[in-house]
């Protein structure tokens, strides 16, 4: 065994786990909009549990529906009604071997009137959250009293339900965590100013819980340790807080981090390192003596491995790690890590579809959230051969799901290497992740029997040669070139040329024209190697179709930056090395004297071959950029969705 630490069994309370892999609570907005367990629900976590995975912590459900809730489609255990629901969620889980607690919530300050059917939301103090920028209210002493109520019996409700404990969320800036923190907690009653007051919101409900559940049922706290916000918790006051729950009888911890003001510390973009927070679980198990949970971009089965070698935890959580792969600790403990399909960080598919009021998606993993609808085992009923135009995310997914449905698949990249625009992509500043991705491919199309036709520009004759019976073409996109009349290619390029290297640029003025995610990477890369660099962008803000958390670190670095930025600025003309533009606050021309200029105005779709062998194939398909330029998002699935139909 490889992972010995990883896959020894282990205990928390009275409940024994089989493995140290733990899948922490995240939210997927698959609920009922009335708070019910849905079938998508069911088959979200089944699937998960059935990846050996030793315990399923369940994302946050609700202890009150009405002022607590913050998504439209959460889960609640704030009424009988929900036990049904909530048991067979339970049964799913434990049918595939894994433990299971329920993680419960209040979302306090952070809530919206959206979430809470029009509620002010309600805090400690009156102190808005400047992420979402509602102000909350106060919670008077007797509706304290109401919710510890609330939380206890939405244990009780676990309990009865058949899960093996609950988890009370005190962290990421929810209702509890705003308690603990002088950041959020400005009471001078019994509930606010010294430490055993900002915890006794908290003790309370947990001694009220125990008194409910007994003994034998396992109940855990995740503490936010550092919340990343000035005046706010530090690793020395959790530490404090830590032996008070254990003193409490509490018998787990989950180190996480972090609140919506610090939100890239809680789910945290590409930009963090691997296992950058193992610290914070480290920390707190110095000063406690019951189970530590680490969490926090662990990415590879030798990271969670260290994690519990080193003594920083006793069980590692993978999260988004689990809704990018399943199958993550099955292929860990089998050898056959290679085959794990590693989360990015890219946080378009989950996070990021939850911030846009969708359901858990995944980037990486097109059948993420939607394992009712697809069986991603499911055989094809005929062997089809399939030719597959592009080495890209969306073509790569294609192959390899046309493959594992048992049709012979010929895929045909021009480059000499797999990835499309990932390998360029990834040698922006940070994004290096990416190129796990291209590794899962090269390691699977050739396991699943692809034969990859590298350096091999696909035409019609050539793909008609091989008689297919489908064809999906993933040709991409090219870069946009505005058409100025006088524009001198020599002092001009594309972004692609820059990160792919073809264009190298050191130590000059350069104008980056377009401000989206591409555009500010490239204006970074080109800031790190000593170019002087102004960056045009037509709209009043950069990045715009940048992911939530990721373009907050996107902007920092920009900002720490040496990029000088002109938002609200259109560029007019390019005349050799004039750069003719007009701002928005200004009727008149100006004018920019770099010595390159360099375009980040997106692609256009590349769908010669697709034209050509319209009417030609039996089944023929254009997917992701060749069909519209966007995300590895929607090439994935698009790929994905081809290949379910062939
Ligand atoms: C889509 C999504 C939803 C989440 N919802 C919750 C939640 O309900 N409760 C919670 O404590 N943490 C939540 N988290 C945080 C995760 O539990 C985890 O701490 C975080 O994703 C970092 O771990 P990872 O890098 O392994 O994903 C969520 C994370 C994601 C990506």
């Amino acid at each position: 065994m490889q992972y010995p630490h990883l896959f020894a069994p282990g205990k928390i309370g009275k409940c024994s786990i089989r493995n140290r892999v733990v899948m922490p609570p995240m939210a997927t907005n698959l609920g009922s909009a009335f708070g019910e367990v849905t079938p998508e629900l069911l088959a979200y976590y089944r699937r998960r549990a059935q990846g050996g995975v030793g315990l399923i912590i369940v994302e946050n459900a609700q202890v009150d529906m009405f002022q607590g809730r913050s998504l439209t489609a959460q889960i609640a255990v704030d009424s009988d009604k929900f036990l049904p629901g909530l048991r067979a969620l339970a049964e799913v889980i434990h049918a595939e071997g894994a433990k299971t607690f329920l993680q419960i919530q209040h979302g306090g300050r952070q809530c919206t009137p959206s979430t809470t059917d029009g509620l002010q939301p309600v805090a400690p103090s009156p102190v808005p959250c400047k992420f979402l920028g509602v102000m909350p209210r106060a919670l008077t002493k007797e509706e304290i009293r109401e919710l510890v109520e609330k939380f206890a019996q939405a244990a009780l409700r676990a309990k009865l339900a058949g899960f093996d404990g609950v988890e009370v969320h005190a962290a990421h800036g929810y209702l509890l965590n705003e308690f603990l923190s002088p950041y959020t907690n400005k009471r001078d009653d019994e509930y606010g100013g010294s430490f055993e007051n900002r915890l006794r919101f908290l003790l309370e409900i947990l001694a009220r819980i125990k008194e409910l559940v007994g003994e034998d049922f396992v109940v855990g706290v995740r503490l936010s340790v550092e919340e990343f916000v000035p005046g706010g918790l530090t690793l020395a006051e959790s530490q404090e807080i830590a032996r008070a729950l254990e003193a409490s009888g509490v018998d787990y911890i989950s180190a996480s981090c972090g609140i919506y003001e610090s939100v890239s510390t809680i789910i945290e973009p590409m930009n963090f390192a691997e296992g950058w927070r193992a610290h914070l679980a480290r920390g707190i198990k110095e000063v406690v003596s019951c189970p530590v949970i680490a969490v926090g971009v662990i990415r590879h089965p030798e990271v969670a491995e260290r994690i519990l070698a080193e003594g920083h935890a006793d069980f590692v959580a993978i999260g988004r790690g689990l809704i990018a792969d399943p199958d993550w600790a099955k292929k860990a403990a089998w050898g056959r890590e290679r085959e794990i399909n590693h989360c990015i960080s890219c946080n378009v598919g989950c996070i990021g579809e939850l911030f846009a009021n969708g359901k858990v998606r995944c980037a990486v993993n097109p059948w993420a959230g939607r394992e009712l609808f697809f069986d991603e085992r499911a055989r094809a009923p005929e062997r089809k051969r399939v030719v597959v135009v592009g080495g890209g995310p969306g073509g790569m997914t294609a192959a390899l799901v046309a493959a594992q449905r048992g049709h012979e698949v010929h895929l045909f990249e021009k480059e000499k290497a797999l990835g499309g625009q990932l390998r360029f992509a990834a040698r922006a500043p940070h994004k290096e992740k990416l190129l796990w991705f291209v590794e899962y491919f090269e390691e699977m199309l050739p396991k699943t029997g692809v034969s990859v036709h590298l350096g091999s520009e696909a035409t019609p004759e050539t793909v008609l040669a091989l008689k297919p019976q489908a064809v999906i073409v993933a040709s991409g996109g090219t870069p946009v070139i505005p058409e100025f009349s006088s524009l001198d290619p020599s002092f001009a390029c594309t972004a692609w040329d820059v990160l792919r290297g073809s264009v190298v640029l050191e130590e000059k003025d350069v104008v980056v024209v377009g401000g989206g995610v591409v555009g500010c990477e490239v204006a970074l890369f080109l800031a790190e190697r000593g170019n002087r660099v102004t960056l045009v962008e037509m709209l009043s803000h950069l990045a715009v179709d940048a992911e939530v958390i990721t373009r907050i670190e996107l902007l920092k670095a920009l900002g720490a930056s040496s990029v000088h930025v002109m938002t609200s600025t259109r560029c007019m003309d390019v005349e050799g090395r004039r750069v003719v533009y007009l701002c928005d606050a200004d009727p008149r021309t100006s004018e920019l004297h770099p010595e390159y200029i360099v375009f980040a105005l997106g692609t256009q779709p590349n769908r010669a071959l697709f034209d050509e062998l319209s009417g030609k194939v039996q089944e023929l398909f254009l997917i992701g950029d060749a069909r519209e330029p966007r995300k590895i998002f929607h090439a994935v699935y698009e790929g994905a969705l081809a290949a379910t139909q062939v």
